[in-house]
């Protein structure tokens, strides 16, 4: 992600969290202003955004802080690709796990966590509001073996494949997926 894609990270961030998603400052200031920040795009071959994660990297812990599927292609298994990219960058990092709240009520992305060996080890008493609720915290362990392909679906929608793109503080950096 770059600042670039602020305005459209903005907007899918509304249409998946509503009342209580990121404002573009905010956006901006992670981009910007935090060190930890290292945070992804996924687009398609004509740079049209189909999801985004956030990450902050606090020592040997990679900490999921944002991340959503376009509501248009939630199913098709972006939502796994983009996790196997986290735990790559993860495993980049040298960090040993990859942590992340979650509202207890997201029964999908919980799903899709627990799907991907992710452990729920607390509950945080109304961490959320807008609507208030509690959160669970959830970690997995950076596997060593990272599954780099495609789903059935997202393969057959995006037959050329997908673009992955981050700000690596020197400029735009890219990459295809699926990975070689
Ligand atoms: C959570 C989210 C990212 C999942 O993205 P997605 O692209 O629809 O997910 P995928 O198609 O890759 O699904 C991967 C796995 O997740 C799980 N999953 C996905 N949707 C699910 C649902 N509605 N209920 C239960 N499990 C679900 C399944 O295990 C699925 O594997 P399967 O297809 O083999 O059964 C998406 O729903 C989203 O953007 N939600 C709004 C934002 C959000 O909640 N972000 C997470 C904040 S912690």
């Amino acid at each position: 992600m770059t600042l670039d894609d602020v305005d459209a990270v903005t907007d899918l961030d509304r249409r998946a969290f509503g009342e209580s998603g990121w404002s573009r400052r905010y956006f901006v200031g992670e981009l910007t202003e935090s060190p930890i920040s290292i945070f992804y795009v996924l687009t398609d071959s004509d740079r049209q955004l189909l999801g985004y994660f956030g990450t902050w990297h606090v020592v040997d812990q990679l900490q999921l802080c944002t991340f959503a599927v376009d509501p248009d292609a939630h199913g098709l298994g972006l939502g796994a690709i983009l996790l196997n990219c986290v735990f790559r960058l993860a495993q980049r990092l040298g960090c040993e796990s990859v942590q992340l709240e979650v509202r207890e009520s997201n029964a999908a992305a919980r799903g899709l966590y627990r799907s991907r060996a992710f452990s729920e080890d607390a509950v945080r008493r109304n961490l959320y509001s807008s609507p208030r609720e509690d959160g669970i915290l959830m970690s997995a362990p950076t596997p060593s073996t990272i599954e780099t392909g495609f789903g059935r679906s997202a393969a057959e929608r995006w037959p050329g494949g997908l673009d992955l793109a981050w700000d690596d503080r020197g400029g735009r950096a890219a990459e295809h997926w699926p990975a070689g």
